[in-house]
Order: C-alpha cells, then sequence, then structure tokens
C-alpha cells in the first residue's frame, strides 16, 4: 500500500516539471482541485478520463494562463460515507480550492454540505436531483441540467397525446423522488391526474418489482414515467417485458437517466424497451464533439484496456466542460496559495469542526458563473448556479437502439426539427413512433379497470319530477340494480363518455328531507359523489365540489293565469279606463252643444221644435256619429257645424276603431293575464306560496320575508296543479316558487293555466360529480348531443310552444288621446265663436242702438265663454275627478293605471 502510494506521489511529482518545463518562461501557479469519484467503476475510470483530457486540452490552448488546476482523484468507493471522508480528507489535509464530483446524488448532497460549511465551491457534473439546490447551499454549483427541467418536456408530451392519467415510478432515493414535486406540479396543471405512484427500492428482488407491476396492471392508467437509474431500470424493463406489459395500450416514458445511456444497456435489455420514450439533453454532434469522442475512445483503451468504448455519455461532455469553466474562473481569480481559517476549538469539538474554511472559495464562487464558452455539451453558462436550459431531444426505443423522434425547446415547446424550417407540419409533430407492441398508434393511456375503486354515487329518490329523475318502485327494493332513467341521468352518463378514461361506478337511491342533507352525506364520505338535480349553492360548495352546471339556472314562480273576465257582463266597458270614458261623454255633449246651437235655426234640429225636442235631436246626433258616421239624416246646413262635425267624427272613428281592437284583444289574450305579478303582492296579502320538497328554496322564501306558516311544501307537478287551482284561500296556494328547469316542465304540462312571472333569482344551475367532469359538461352543452337528451325529457306539446303571454295591460288610456280631444275641442270651440262672431255682426246696428241691458248681458255672456274656453280643461277634469271619487276609484289620474286596476279589481 506505502509502495502504491509513492509510485502514485512519484508520477505526480514527475509531471509537474514536464508541464514547467514546458512553460519554463512564465511562472505558473498550481491549484489544487479535489475530485471525488467512484474510480472503481466503469463510469468513474471514464469520468477521470474526460477531465484530464479537458485539462490537457485547456493548457494546451490557453499556455499563456498563469494558473494550471491539479487535480486530486480521490476514490468514493461508491460509498456515501466514503465519499465524504474524502472530501474531508481533501478539505483538511489538502486544502482544495474547489472540489468536483461526487458522481451520485445522495454523495453529492453530503459532500455539499461540507463544502458548503468549508465555503469551497463543489462544482458537480453529475447530480442532477433537484433535491440538492444551489440557492440552499450556495457553494454548490451545477454543471448539468436537473432532473425537474424534464417535468414541463414529459408533461407536454403527456398533453400531446391527451392522455389523463399518469403514474412516475421512480427509484427509491434522494435521486428518484427529486423529480416528483415537478412532475406532479406540471402534470396537474395539464389536468393530468396521478392515481398513484410507484417507488421501487434499490435493492428490490424482482419478486418486488413483480408485486409492484401487478398492482399497476390493475389501473385503468397505461402511461408511466419511469426515472431511476440505469441499473435499475434494466431490471425493471426487463420484468415488465416479462409481465406483457411491454404490450399495445401501453406508454412507458423515461427520463434522462435512462435515456442518456441507451447506447450502453445491454441488448436484451433495449429489446425489452422497444417502444419507450425517452427524454434526454440534446447534443449537437460537432466536429469538437466528434473529435472529443474519438480521441476519448482511444484513450480510455489505452488507460484501461477494456475490450470495446461506447460513445461518451452526457455526463463526460458536462464532466469536460465543467472542468474548462473552472479553469477559465480559476484563472480570473489568481488567487493561488490556500488560505483556510482555522476556526478556534471551542469546549464540544469534534473532529469535523477542526475543518477550516476556505478564504478563496467565495471568490471562486462569484467568478465561476461569469464564465461563458462554447462547450462540447453546448454553450456552457449558468444560470442561478446551474446550467441554462438547453432542447431537449425525445428518442424512441427501436431497434438497436434509440432513434430520435423529436425536440423540445424552452421556447418552442414540441418540434419536429431543431432547424426550424421543418416545422410547419402540425399534424405529424412527431416522426412516426413505434409505440410497445409493434404498435404504431398512439396508446389512448387507459382501459377499463380490472378491480379499479368503483365510484359510490348517491342518487335522490323523488317523487315529483321524474323527467330529471326517475328511479323506480321495484329499483328502490333491490338496491343492487336500481333502474334509474332521467334527463340527469342521461347527461351523467354522457359526460362519462366524453371522459379520457372510465369511471366505473354504482348507483345509490337514497331518500332525503333535504338536498342540503344529501351533499352533507357526500362530505361525510358516506358516498364518493351525488348525480342529481343539485343546485350550485354557496354554501353547498364548502362541503363538495361541483362541476359546470347544464341547465339553465334561477328561482321564479308560477301563478294561475288572473279569473277569465271575458264571461264579464261589463266587458264592453273594459276597453276605455273611466277617466276616457268621461273624458268621451263630455265631448258628446259638447259637440253636440255646438252643433246644436249652430244648427239652431235648422228645422232638421227642431228649429221650430220645443226645447226639449231640441236637445233630443242634438244628442242623437252627437252620439249616432258613433255608429252611423255620415249617415245622419239631418243634413247640416251651417259650414261651421260641418267642419265641427267632421273633425268630430274622426276622432270618433279612431276611438271606436281602437275600442274594437281592445275588446277583441281582451276576449282573447287578456284572459291570459297573471293573477299575481309581483313577490310584494304575496307578502302584503300574507298568501300561501309553495315551494317544491326538499329544495333549498323554501330558505330562499325565508330569507324573502315570507312566513315559515305560509309556506306549502309541493312533490309532483300534479300537486303543483291542485294546489293553484285551490288557491290560497282554500288551502292551497297562490303561487309556487321553484327553479326554473321544473317549472319548465310543469309548464309544459300546464301551460295553457299558469305562467312564469316575476324576476329570475339567480342561482347556478345544477351539476353533479367530478372537477374533472366539468370539462365534458362544457363539451356536451356545447355539442349537437345535449338538445337530444333535452327533446327526450321535456318535450313540449305543440299547444304550449305557441302561447307567450304579454303581461302589458291592454286598456286604452285618456293620454293617448289627449291630443285628438283637444283638436276637436279647438275646433269645435272656434266654429262656436265664429257663429256668435257672425251673429254680433249681423245684428251690429241692433246691439249699439240697443238697450244697456242687451249690452250687459252680452259682456256678461262674452266673459262666460272665456273663462269656459280658458278654463275648459281644468273644469273637465275636476267634474271627472269628482265623479270617479264617487265610483270609489282612487283619483289618482297621472299614471299607474295597472295598479289602479290591480286594487279595484282584486
Ligand atoms: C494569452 O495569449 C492570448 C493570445 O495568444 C491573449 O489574447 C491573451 O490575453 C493571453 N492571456 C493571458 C492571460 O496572458
Ligand atoms: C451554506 O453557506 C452559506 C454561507 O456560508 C450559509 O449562509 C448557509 O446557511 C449554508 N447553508 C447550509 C444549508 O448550511
Ligand atoms: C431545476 O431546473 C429548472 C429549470 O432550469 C429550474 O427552474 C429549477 O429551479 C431547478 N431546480 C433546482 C432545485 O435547482
Ligand atoms: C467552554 O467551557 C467553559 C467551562 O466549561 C465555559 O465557561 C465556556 O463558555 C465554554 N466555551 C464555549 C465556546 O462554549
Ligand atoms: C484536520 O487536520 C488536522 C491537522 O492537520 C488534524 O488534527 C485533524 O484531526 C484533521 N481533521 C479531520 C476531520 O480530519
Ligand atoms: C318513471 O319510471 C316508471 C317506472 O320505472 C315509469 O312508469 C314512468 O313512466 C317513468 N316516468 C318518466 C317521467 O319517465
Ligand atoms: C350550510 O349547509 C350546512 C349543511 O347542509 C347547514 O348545516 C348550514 O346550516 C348551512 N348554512 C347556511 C348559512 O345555510
Ligand atoms: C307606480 O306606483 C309606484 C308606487 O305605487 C311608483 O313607485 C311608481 O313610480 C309608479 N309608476 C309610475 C309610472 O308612475
Amino acid at each position: 500500500m506505502f509502495c502504491l502510494h509513492s509510485i502514485l506521489t512519484s508520477v505526480i511529482l514527475l509531471r509537474s516539471p514536464i508541464l514547467l518545463v514546458w512553460h519554463d518562461q512564465l511562472p505558473v501557479a498550481g491549484v489544487h482541485v479535489g475530485v471525488v469519484l467512484d474510480l472503481g467503476s466503469m463510469t468513474g475510470k471514464s469520468c477521470e478520463t474526460s477531465m484530464t483530457m479537458a485539462l490537457e486540452d485547456f493548457y494546451t490552448i490557453h499556455s499563456n494562463y498563469s494558473t494550471r488546476l491539479e487535480f486530486q482523484f480521490t476514490d468514493s468507493m461508491d460509498d456515501v460515507v466514503s465519499a465524504a471522508s474524502a472530501a474531508v480528507n481533501l478539505l483538511n489535509n489538502s486544502q482544495v480550492e474547489a472540489i468536483m464530483g461526487p458522481l451520485t446524488t445522495v454523495e453529492t448532497e453530503f459532500v455539499a454540505y461540507l463544502c458548503n460549511r468549508s465555503q469551497v465551491p463543489l462544482l458537480s457534473f453529475s447530480a442532477t436531483s433537484p433535491s440538492i439546490s444551489p440557492t440552499h447551499l450556495p457553494f454548490f454549483v451545477r454543471a448539468n441540467l436537473n432532473d425537474s427541467s424534464q417535468s414541463i418536456p414529459i408533461a407536454a408530451f403527456i398533453q400531446h397525446f391527451g392522455w389523463r392519467q399518469a403514474v412516475p415510478i421512480y427509484e427509491e432515493s434522494a435521486f428518484g423522488s427529486g423529480i416528483i414535486p415537478s412532475l406532479v406540479d406540471t402534470l396537474q396543471s395539464i389536468g393530468t391526474m396521478i392515481p398513484d405512484r410507484v417507488v421501487i427500492p434499490t435493492e428490490a428482488s424482482d419478486d418486488q418489482i413483480d408485486d409492484k407491476l401487478h398492482r399497476l396492471m390493475t389501473l385503468q392508467t397505461r402511461v408511466f414515467v419511469v426515472h431511476m437509474l440505469p441499473e435499475l431500470a434494466s431490471r425493471l424493463f426487463l420484468r415488465v417485458q416479462a409481465l406483457g406489459m411491454m404490450s399495445a395500450e401501453y406508454a412507458w416514458i423515461v427520463t434522462n437517466s435512462v435515456a442518456d445511456v441507451l447506447d450502453l444497456l445491454d441488448q436484451s435489455v433495449i429489446n425489452a424497451m422497444e417502444g419507450v420514450i425517452g427524454f434526454r439533453p440534446y447534443i449537437a454532434l460537432t466536429d469538437e464533439v466528434k473529435s472529443f469522442s474519438q480521441r476519448f475512445k482511444e484513450r480510455f483503451w489505452q488507460d484501461n484496456l477494456v475490450p470495446e468504448v461506447a460513445d461518451p455519455t452526457i455526463y463526460l461532455l458536462w464532466a469536460y466542460d465543467a472542468v474548462w469553466a473552472l479553469a477559465i474562473a480559476t484563472e480570473m481569480v489568481k488567487e493561488t496559495t490556500p488560505n483556510f481559517a482555522m476556526p478556534q476549538r471551542g469546549n464540544l469539538s469534534t473532529d469535523l469542526s477542526t475543518i477550516g474554511v476556505s478564504q478563496t472559495g467565495p471568490e471562486l464562487l462569484n467568478a465561476i458563473p461569469s464564465t461563458t464558452f462554447g462547450g462540447l455539451a453546448g454553450n456552457f453558462r449558468l444560470v442561478d448556479g446551474q446550467l441554462q436550459l438547453v432542447p431537449l431531444e425525445i428518442v424512441n426505443v427501436v431497434g438497436k437502439g434509440a432513434r430520435r423522434i423529436g425536440f423540445w425547446t424552452p421556447d418552442e415547446g414540441i418540434i419536429r426539427e431543431i432547424s426550424a424550417r421543418d416545422n410547419t407540419d402540425n399534424d405529424n409533430i412527431f416522426r412516426s413512433i413505434i409505440w410497445p407492441g409493434d404498435s404504431t398508434v398512439p396508446p389512448k393511456g387507459w382501459v377499463e379497470p380490472t378491480n379499479g375503486e368503483i365510484l359510490r354515487i348517491a342518487v335522490p329518490v323523488k317523487t315529483g319530477f321524474t323527467e330529471f329523475f326517475n328511479v323506480s318502485k321495484e329499483a328502490q327494493k333491490d338496491v343492487s340494480t336500481p333502474t334509474i332513467t332521467g334527463y340527469c341521468i342521461d347527461v351523467f352518463k354522457s359526460v362519462l363518455e366524453k371522459l379520457p378514461y372510465a369511471v366505473p361506478y354504482e348507483f345509490f337511491p337514497i331518500s332525503v328531507d333535504s338536498y342540503n342533507n344529501l351533499v352533507y352525506q357526500v362530505y361525510l364520505k358516506k358516498f364518493d359523489a351525488v348525480v342529481g338535480d343539485v343546485t350550485i349553492r354557496a354554501n353547498r360548495t364548502n362541503y363538495v365540489e361541483f362541476t359546470m352546471p347544464y341547465t339553465e339556472s334561477g328561482v321564479s314562480m308560477v301563478v294561475p293565469f288572473r279569473p277569465d273576465s271575458s264571461q264579464s257582463m261589463w266587458i264592453f266597458l273594459k276597453p276605455l279606463t273611466p277617466r276616457l270614458w268621461l273624458y268621451s261623454l263630455a265631448f258628446f255633449i259638447f259637440t253636440g252643444l255646438v252643433v246644436g246651437i249652430i244648427e239652431c235655426n235648422n228645422d232638421e234640429f227642431g228649429g221650430t221644435g220645443t226645447l226639449f225636442q231640441r236637445f233630443g235631436i242634438i244628442f242623437y246626433f252627437a252620439f249616432s256619429t258613433l255608429v252611423l258616421v255620415f249617415a245622419h239624416k239631418e243634413k247640416l246646413e251651417s259650414n261651421l257645424s260641418r267642419f265641427a262635425v267632421i273633425v268630430w267624427v274622426f276622432v270618433v272613428l279612431i276611438l271606436t276603431s281602437s275600442y274594437t281592437a281592445s275588446l277583441t284583444s281582451m276576449l282573447t289574450v287578456q284572459q291570459l293575464q297573471p293573477s299575481v305579478t309581483n313577490i310584494n303582492q304575496l307578502l302584503k296579502q300574507s298568501d300561501y306560496v309553495g315551494y317544491q320538497h326538499g329544495s333549498f328554496v323554501k330558505d330562499f322564501l325565508l330569507k324573502l320575508g315570507f312566513e315559515e306558516a305560509k309556506l306549502r311544501n309541493l312533490t309532483t307537478a300534479d300537486f303543483y296543479d291542485e294546489a293553484l287551482a285551490k288557491g290560497s284561500s282554500n288551502g292551497g296556494v297562490a303561487a309556487i316558487f321553484d327553479e326554473i328547469p321544473y317549472l319548465k316542465v310543469f309548464l309544459s304540462q300546464f301551460c295553457d293555466k299558469y305562467t312564469m312571472v316575476g324576476p329570475i333569482y339567480k342561482t347556478d344551475g345544477f351539476g353533479p360529480l367530478l372537477q374533472d367532469m366539468s370539462r365534458a359538461v362544457l363539451s356536451l352543452t356545447e355539442g349537437d348531443e345535449m338538445p337530444l337528451i333535452e327533446k327526450k325529457w321535456f318535450e313540449t306539446s305543440d299547444t304550449c310552444s305557441s302561447t307567450r303571454t304579454s303581461l302589458s295591460s291592454s286598456r286604452l288610456e285618456f293620454d293617448g288621446f289627449e291630443g285628438l280631444f283637444i283638436i276637436t275641442g279647438t275646433v269645435s270651440g272656434i266654429m262656436f265663436l265664429t257663429f256668435l262672431g257672425k251673429i254680433m255682426y249681423v245684428n251690429r246696428a241692433r246691439i249699439i242702438q240697443g238697450s244697456q241691458e242687451v249690452n250687459e248681458m252680452l259682456i256678461w255672456l262674452w266673459h262666460i265663454i272665456r273663462h269656459v274656453f280658458l278654463r275648459a280643461k281644468h273644469i273637465i277634469k275636476g267634474v271627472i275627478s269628482m265623479v270617479m271619487k264617487q265610483l270609489g276609484v282612487q283619483a289618482r289620474l297621472d299614471a299607474n293605471q295597472s295598479n289602479i286596476e290591480l286594487t279595484r279589481n282584486y
């Protein structure tokens, strides 16, 4: 042992002078760098070769550099404690400036803590697990890609094939579990579920592996992501093939830890892995890489005399680049004398606490990230203490090895070729892939599970509205095979068909007193889900998750149409409002008087008869304009009266035709008026109202201010009908509140008797089960299928579809005719005045000469006339309101006719 040691020492001693001789004109300072590798293994040996070559290459090119890295290789012996003790030795005795290696994640983690303590940079090129993070251990520098950088590409690949479930299989170690957090996160972010995960101990026997695989076979998922070191992966895939799981319908994905070394695996393993997809960093095959590869093989063969040397893996390239980075950084710092500050010995001094703290380490650490150069494995640039992201290569294991099928780049995602020109073909984003079982069809990612978990689904048993939900009587007894039909069930089944995986389920009909309670059963985990007409309410979301709603939502009320008034014997009075009637009457009299006075000399107007006869003829004339219009037998003699009558007849014409139209509509449409138009009316009259049994509408009504005693709970549409028909005062209800889907079903059966009125109170519609179904619900409601399902259950009869009730009053108001009345009033007035003027003019001589009394009488007459015409409107209004008060009608003449109407009629 001593002998060997002295030989090694002499080799080192021999080498150094040679280096010095080469560049003897320059003073060169050696910088000690410790390297911890598993020198007993092929990987360790090839890393040693690669790093030595890197050092030689570097100083051949940069011969004028004033620093020289001097490697001190130590053996970790594939053991965590040995690696740690090697590191302690390097730090304490050799006082190295930096450490490189070790190979495995677990060893690296231990050494990283030691280095962080001594403030010596640890440059790792092979520890890819994100469990060691440069943010946590600042002196750890990762000259490679961490494993989580593959999560996004793998998720993108899974998303591309629409797989909604995937199961990670990883080895039980810090390395294996390191990828899981980021893999789970990214898969969840694309909505892919992880129904299970399988951890395989590194030392697992084949039987143990078989057990795990058997468990996987029972799952419905057929997409597996394998993240483990090549030794375990080789054994796993041999078992996978032996159990027939490398067949059609399966998709296997491996991470770079296996994909990187596919060329080194045993041919039997490669055969077993046929169809596997792998992700690995992409290395452009540049001249430098080719040359390095060539030289490496020769060198390795010379050093180790192994029969066959494989192409260097990416780890060797990373090791090579890391050496260069360290060499450049060292040259930048130029501080070469090891300078360790020894800790003061405390009372509790242990061996490890005697290790000093490097004074140059922090400086070197700062220099490393600023080294950038074109390395073998792409541009060497450190971002946040680790290598910047590089494109990943996606490979498919076919035949003797890996075949590239596509790329993933941080900017563009999955592409077919790294040279952008070739990426326009969106349909064939990948080159043809051979899936397991020699299949060229992408697996759908799931199968019917053989013994997956069966979803226990509660369905409400209800007596009414079986269109939504119909649990047959027999089914309620024989729970094992309930026959359940209905709209909700059809929607549910269609949604399940749309899901990208199978959901086995079993229905359990439950009689509940309230839907809140039903929802609560799910919260208590008595059932996994509820399918049914469960409305999404804020309170309920505290207990369960809802899917998207699939029905129209909201609460409204149905009321009977108002009692049929077309049979009333006074219906003919209804078309005009009382006010309009009175105005019309007043104008009849007025026009009649005007015409009568103008025609006072006309014999046909009783010019020769008594006063009483004259009045009779005048009013007969005025009223006859209503029906006879022009067919008077009386001939008007004065042009003044003719003009007044023509205008009046015009007004009458409009009035009568409006009356006719209004009466017609009253006899037909008017009867479809709702008896109640708003909730306040119900509250004021403290009517009974109904709601559906078990529904949240009860709480809603209580909140609106109804007394609990005034609420009646109803179940079926027939009861609804019965209760509404009875009316509030006879043990029935005045209105029924319910959700719109039910009301629609109800109205489709009784559209001729009831109508839906009132504001719609917003709720969120029905929605059952599972968050993931929401997408399926949406695609269902947006697709063609939904109208078919709706048609199947809610087909309305033809008679109902056409009747649309108009809720506005069709009574004729005075306001609409005011203009006409003003016109005819003005015209008649002017005619009357003209007539008076004419008479005065004709008799002017008599008036002028006439006695004082005549004059006074005339002046008095003039005042009266003027007064009457100026105040005509007010007087008429005053008279009418007086009359209406007598009739017991509220004299609110300005508007609100419908209110007046309601208070009077009901
Ligand atoms: C080494 O020589 C190159 C030119 O051959 C020069 O550009 C570089 O600055 C020199 N470096 C040092 C450290 O002297
Ligand atoms: C690593 O070293 C830094 C600087 O000395 C220190 O702040 C940090 O706490 C250390 N981290 C751990 C995990 O010991
Ligand atoms: C791993 O790499 C990704 C991508 O470069 C990075 O976002 C993440 O922070 C890294 N994680 C650790 C623990 O270094
Ligand atoms: C060492 O021990 C002595 C007495 O036991 C105590 O007074 C002193 O504080 C300790 N020093 C440290 C650094 O713990
Ligand atoms: C470090 O070196 C000193 C002397 O060189 C020695 O006394 C001490 O035991 C060493 N510590 C470890 C942990 O090896
Ligand atoms: C509900 O089911 C019963 C028997 O299963 C059937 O007679 C009835 O017609 C169904 N109702 C509806 C609305 O389909
Ligand atoms: C919410 O629902 C729970 C369970 O159904 C019920 O106990 C609670 O009273 C409800 N809260 C309100 C404010 O409605
Ligand atoms: C009708 O009456 C109500 C109160 O009785 C009042 O708030 C409303 O403004 C009235 N409408 C019109 C058009 O005058």
